[in-house]
């Protein structure tokens, strides 16, 4: 199993008030599979996402991801986890606003052990010719684009998209999720995706459905369906 929770635990302290953000998660996913985690607001989705990333750490339980034990690994031994491995995509692009749409992608591939091919990835999310603009310069689907390019340069394991098409409209949302699911099939990336919107779950081969902390509802699609046929 690539992703494999047991019983995750996160609580938040504020002042003497504890809150309990997740209620021991349990979750599978396997190599190569698109997981879609759907709830309402507040429900602990990008709390999950996060920890799953190495951005923050739960409490107790084990998060492990593609044989790593996420939440035993020291500060330092995290980081490079989350640089290897994770490409991160959110739902407001996070783009560097001085640097070009290659430069932006250049500052990942630098890091990376083995990055992909800059103009290859370019090529596949559909932006080559926008590479020497800014990012005031592009709209809002080309942003989520280059911030897709700039998470996929790493060549990670896994990706995980916080309600990647959150601030984008209908065609541009179909476009950018059926982007995700061309780069799960050309590069065998695992996907991790939250969104609120209950008609992308058709694409995912798991739905993970979270109220108040826990997993209440949890199923798997034997035939996902491809991105172009979604309407909502
Ligand atoms: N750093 C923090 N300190 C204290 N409380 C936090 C912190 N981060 C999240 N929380 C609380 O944890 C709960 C879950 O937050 P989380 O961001 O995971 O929800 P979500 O499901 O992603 O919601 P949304 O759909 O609005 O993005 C919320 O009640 C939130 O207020
Ligand atoms: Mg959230």
């Amino acid at each position: 199993m690539f992703i494999h929770i047991l019983n995750l635990k996160k609580s938040y302290q504020s002042g003497v008030v504890t809150t309990e953000v997740l209620k021991g998660i349990e979750m599978k996913l396997e190599k190569g599979g698109i997981g879609v985690i759907l709830g309402p607001s507040g429900s602990g989705k990008s709390t999950l996402m996060n920890i799953i990333g190495g951005i923050d750490r739960g409490d107790s339980g084990s998060v492990v991801v593609d044989g790593i034990e996420v939440n035993q690994l020291d500060d330092n031994k995290l980081t490079t986890y989350r640089r290897e491995q994770i490409g991160f995509v959110f739902q407001f692009y996070n783009l560097v606003p001085s640097l070009t749409v290659s430069e932006n992608i250049e500052v990942v591939s630098h890091i990376s052990h083995s990055p992909l091919n800059m103009d290859e990835v370019l090529e596949a999310v559909g932006i080559k010719d926008k590479k020497h603009r800014f990012p005031r310069e592009l709209s809002g689907g080309e942003q989520q684009r280059v911030s897709i390019a700039r998470a996929i340069i790493k060549n990670p394991k896994l990706l995980l998209c916080d309600e990647p098409t959150g601030a984008l409209d209908y065609s541009t949302s179909r476009s950018i999720l059926q982007l995700l699911q061309q780069v799960n099939e050309k590069y065998g990336t695992t996907i991790l995706m939250i969104t609120h919107n209950t008609a992308i779950a058709a694409m995912a081969d798991r739905v993970f459905k979270l109220r108040s902390g826990e997993i209440v509802a949890e199923s798997v699609n034997q035939i996902p369906v491809p991105a172009e046929r979604i309407e909502w």
